[in-house]
């Protein structure tokens, strides 16, 4: 991540909310028959941590990561308002330079988030049975917001067919109005 972005994140996280509602993707609510009930969970590229938060709240514990300390700190304080601060590690790095911890996660999070480069470090920082869901833009953002970069578009079954030694529980290739490649698969 070079500092303009870092600083382009802090600037956008510095004019948010002070603290963050925990209102989670939808998937999470939605899948939340199939996903672990408990265990190491990681929030990668974290933002504001809203799902951090509700994955603490769920009964994780929660590593919560990202690029941006202005996110990260109003992620540490909303754990504090919603009594979460124990359940939830923040940790600032740039991943485009970071090893993820082996075999330690039952769940792994990534939203609006694309690094072709991590795949290969997810899937080995899953526990075997652990857990990855991956929701980031495809090319239909494009119609929506014509200046996003499309480097940071993936569809949906390149998205799974970079995972192949995950068990697919539920992926999107047939929706083709979301703005969204979605998908959750099993190690
Ligand atoms: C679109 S936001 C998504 C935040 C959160 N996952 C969500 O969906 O609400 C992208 C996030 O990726 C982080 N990010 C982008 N490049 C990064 C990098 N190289 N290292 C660490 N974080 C990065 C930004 O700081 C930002 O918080």
């Amino acid at each position: 991540m070079s500092n303009a972005d870092i600083l382009k994140w802090d600037t956008k996280y510095r004019s948010s909310e002070a603290i963050v509602s925990i209102e989670p993707e939808q998937e999470l609510l939605e899948y939340a028959s199939i996903l672990p009930q408990s265990g190491q969970a990681l929030d990668l590229a974290c933002g504001l941590g809203k799902n951090a938060l509700f994955l603490a709240q769920r009964g994780f514990d929660v590593t919560a990561i990202d690029g941006s300390d202005q996110g990260l700190g109003k992620l540490r304080d909303s754990a504090r308002a919603h009594g979460l601060a124990h359940q939830i590690k923040t940790r600032q790095a740039d991943l485009d330079q970071y090893s993820l911890d082996e075999a330690y996660f039952d769940l792994i999070l990534v939203v609006r988030y694309l690094n072709r480069d991590l795949f290969s470090g997810i899937v080995s920082a899953l526990k075997p049975g652990g857990t990855l869901i991956y929701k980031t833009f495809n090319r239909n953002i494009l119609k929506q917001r014509p200046g996003f970069n499309p480097a940071y578009t993936i569809e949906t079954i390149e998205l799974v067919e970079a995972f192949p030694s995950l068990e697919i529980f539920s992926d999107n290739r047939g929706d083709t109005q979301s703005e969204y490649a979605f998908m959750i698969g099993k190690k």
